[in-house]
C-alpha cells in the first residue's frame, strides 16, 4: 500500500497510528531535567538517538502539549529554562519504572520518586540521573528545533545536546568492552510493544574492509 501523510496517520486499515510502528526498533532516551523550583522530571523519549560520537551530541523530541492542556511538556520547559538535560539508558528490569514515568504528572512532582526510583548527583550538570541506570550521559543543551506541526498547531521540538559526562556501571564493562548482553537495553516497536536485546539475541559480523 501507499499513503500520504498528510491525509492522516491511520489509512485503513490501520485502526491506530501506524508511523510508530515503521521506524524501530527505537533507542529509548530516558531523559531526566530539573526545574528553576529543583522538582525533579523524568520521562522516557522513543524520538531520541546519537548524532555523533566527537564531540558525543545526543537529541530528544518532547512533542505536543501535555494532555488535555497547552503547557508544554515539562521535558521541555525545564531545558528550555536550564540548558541541561541527562540520558538514562532504560534495561529490561526498569521497564516498569520507565513506563511509570510516562505519567502526566502536575510540573510538582518530583518523577523519579514516583516511579520509586533513587536518584544520583552528576558531576557536571544539575539533573540528576537514574541510579540503577547502568549508562547516563550529561548533557549541555546545544540547541532546541522547531519541527513542523500538527493543525492544532501543539509544538513538536528536537532537543540537541553536547555530552559533557558519561557515567557507565563497572560490571558491564567486560573484556575492556561495554557487555550488552549484560546491560540488556530494551527498544520500543510500534503500538504498545518492546523488544529486550538479550545476550542470546547479540552477533558480530566483521566488516568487508
Ligand atoms: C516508551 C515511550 C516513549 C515515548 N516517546 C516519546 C517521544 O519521543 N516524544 C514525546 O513527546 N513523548 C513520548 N512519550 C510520552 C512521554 O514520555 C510523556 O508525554 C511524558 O509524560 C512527558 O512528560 P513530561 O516531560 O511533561 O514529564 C513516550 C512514552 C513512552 C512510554
Amino acid at each position: 500500500m501507499y499513503f500520504d501523510p498528510k491525509d492522516g496517520m491511520k489509512p485503513p486499515p490501520f485502526k491506530h497510528t501506524v508511523y510508530n510502528a515503521l521506524v524501530v526498533p527505537r533507542p529509548i532516551g530516558w531523559i531526566s531535567t530539573i526545574s528553576t523550583a529543583g522538582v525533579i522530571n523524568l520521562a522516557p523519549f522513543s524520538f531520541f538517538n546519537a548524532l555523533s560520537g566527537e564531540p558525543p551530541c545526543v537529541m530528544y523530541c518532547p512533542n505536543g502539549f501535555k494532555p488535555g492542556s497547552t503547557e508544554a511538556k515539562d521535558s521541555l520547559t525545564n531545558v528550555q529554562e536550564t540548558g541541561e538535560f541527562v540520558y538514562n539508558m532504560c534495561t529490561v528490569d526498569l521497564l516498569d519504572a520507565m513506563n511509570k514515568s510516562s505519567a502526566h504528572v502536575p510540573s510538582s512532582v518530583d518523577e523519579m520518586a514516583e516511579a520509586g526510583l533513587e536518584a544520583a548527583a552528576c558531576e557536571q550538570v544539575k539533573p540528576p540521573r537514574v541510579k540503577n541506570s547502568p549508562i547516563a550521559l550529561e548533557c549541555k543543551l546545544l540547541q532546541i528545533v522547531d519541527l513542523p506541526a500538527p493543525k492544532n498547531s501543539s509544538p513538536n521540538n528536537m532537543v540537541v545536546g553536547q555530552v559533557v559526562g558519561i557515567h557507565i556501571a563497572d560490571d558491564v564493562i567486560v573484556d575492556g568492552k561495554i557487555d550488552a548482553g549484560l546491560v540488556q537495553p530494551l527498544a520500543r516497536l510500534g503500538y504498545l510493544d518492546y523488544a529486550k536485546i538479550t545476550a542470546d539475541n547479540i552477533f558480530t559480523v566483521p566488516r568487508p574492509d
